[in-house]
């Protein structure tokens, strides 16, 4: 659920396409769709394991978690997540993360990552 608010940031053609209005108590939000939702799929996975996915990402969010780990394991998790991109996708780390690997990522924003 977000509030209505931030519906002028989407664009009104994925407003109507992707997410519906809240009802009752949700009337001043929105939520995404049967169809957007049925696109996602979730998983429970250990960053310091062995990878489970066969398919490349256009985006990977790892936000506000790799911190926790001593640097050597950052950089083992930063190099597994750059295999997991395709060539041109974007990591998008958190506030309290830092890049600790240097090839492969361009720096093109505030925490974002482009795979070259
Ligand atoms: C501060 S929260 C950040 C949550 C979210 N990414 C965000 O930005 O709001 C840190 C998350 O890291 C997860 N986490 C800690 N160790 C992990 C690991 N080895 N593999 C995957 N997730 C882990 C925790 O379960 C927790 O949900």
């Amino acid at each position: 659920m977000y509030p209505t608010d931030i519906c002028h940031k989407i664009p009104p053609d994925h407003l109507k396409l992707w997410w519906k209005e809240g009802v009752g108590e949700h009337g001043n939000h929105i939520e995404a769709g049967h169809e957007l939702r049925s696109t996602v799929q979730f998983e429970k996975i250990n960053l310091l394991g062995a990878m489970p996915f066969f398919e490349k990402f256009d985006v990977i969010f790892c936000r506000n978690v790799l911190f926790y780990f001593k640097e050597e394991d950052q950089i083992k998790v930063q190099e597994k997540l750059l295999k997991q991109l395709k060539n041109g996708g974007y990591l998008v780390l958190g506030n309290s993360d830092k890049l600790l690997i240097t090839d492969g990522l361009e720096d093109v924003g505030i925490t974002v990552y482009k795979k070259k």
